[in-house]
């Protein structure tokens, strides 16, 4: 169900031009059979536009992809049979029950009404919503029509799932549920291509990130191999007393070999270093030396919210602001 590298997902330079905006311009994407890609961007990024092309239901204007080592453009339909999507908007009828969806879906896929509603009953119990198995999809909260769209996307035990922005909207703790319900599927080896414009949740749920911006990807790796790329490990120190910040700063240029950004107001001073432990030992011994106690000293790695940032050199967003593209600027900020 792969192709020959092992790929689940490949996408070579993909193009996409609505009229004369490009909404691609460009994009290589590989997801490794049984790992968790996050693609992470702003609104207006491409990721939509990305999911709709892996997915079939939009050609591109360039470039080329497979699925499950079927090609978007020429095996459609092979495509379509590897793959569960839940897309940004639901997809589930909301006059409908949870249960009346589910087995729906399973009769879509010619599992036979016994099956179907077996399967059914099965996803519900898994995805906490068997109590409201009766209920209309429309009466769900946000969180249980999110899990709702998961369990459709899972009727037919597809290898590859794309999950289209799955926690967009839902408060934190629906969205600890959502990334609860999501390991339980990562620990299971499903390949799963999820869209977020949440840095905390790339991090959290991804094996590797693709990050994009304007339809290009701007950068991507592991999320320590995109902190290292803005500049490896800060050492850093709060002192207990501000008469002591001077003194302290001091020890820390002579340890770190490079001047230390300080903070008064947060008696803080925080310096880039290469040689990691090495430094904090010396400066720890020099610090208890001068008799300077300190609150906190320790190394720290660069937020992705920071490597955004210094990737974009700006908070991210679309040339037409929505309301929704608080999102990341409020994560960035
Ligand atoms: N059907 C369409 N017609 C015209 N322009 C489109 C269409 N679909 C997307 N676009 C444009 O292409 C760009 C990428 O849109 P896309 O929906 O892929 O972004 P996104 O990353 O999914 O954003 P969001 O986080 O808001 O869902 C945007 O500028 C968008 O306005
Ligand atoms: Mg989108």
């Amino acid at each position: 169900m792969t192709s020959p590298a092992g790929n689940a997902i490949e996408a070579t330079g993909l193009v996409k031009r609505f009229g004369d905006k490009t909404a691609l311009h460009g994009v290589d994407l590989t997801v490794k059979t049984g790992t968790v890609t996050a693609v992470l961007g702003p609104n207006g990024a491409g990721k939509t536009t990305a999911v709709r092309i892996l997915t079939t239901l939009t050609p591109a204007d360039g470039g080329s992809a497979t699925v499950a080592g079927f090609d978007v453009a020429t095996q459609a339909d092979q495509v379509r049979r590897s793959l569960g999507l839940a897309a940004q908007d639901a997809t589930v009828d909301g006059l409908l029950t949870g249960h009346e969806n589910l087995t729906m879906i399973g009769e879509l896929h010619h599992l036979g009404r016994k099956a179907a509603k077996a399967r059914a009953d099965q996803l519900l119990e898994e995805f906490s919503l068997t109590d409201a198995a009766d209920r209309l999809a429309k009466q769900y909260s946000g969180g249980m029509r999110r899990r709702l769209d998961l369990a459709a996307t899972l009727v037919a035990r597809p290898p590859v799932l794309f999950l289209d922005e799955p926690t967009t909207g839902l408060d934190p703790r629906a969205r600890a549920e959502l990334w609860d319900v999501l390991d339980g599927l990562t620990a299971r080896g499903s390949t799963i291509l999820l869209t977020t414009q949440y840095l905390e949740e790339a991090e959290r749920l991804a094996d590797d990130i693709v990050v994009i911006d304007h339809g290009r990807v701007i950068a991507q790796g592991d999320s320590r191999e995109l902190k290292r790329k803005v500049g490896g490990d800060q050492l850093q120190l709060i002192v207990s007393d501000p008469a002591k910040l001077d003194t302290a700063v001091a020890i820390l240029q002579r340890g770190a070999g490079s001047d230390p950004v300080v903070d008064r107001q947060a008696r803080t001073a925080t310096v880039p270093t290469n040689s990691g432990v090495a430094a904090l030992a010396a400066v720890s011994v020099a610090l208890a030396d001068a008799g300077i106690e300190v609150d906190d000293l320790g190394m720290r790695q660069p937020t992705l919210d920071e490597v955004f940032l210094t990737l974009t050199g700006k908070p991210a967003t679309d040339d037409d602001t929505s309301a929704t593209d608080q999102t990341l600027q409020e994560a960035v900020r």
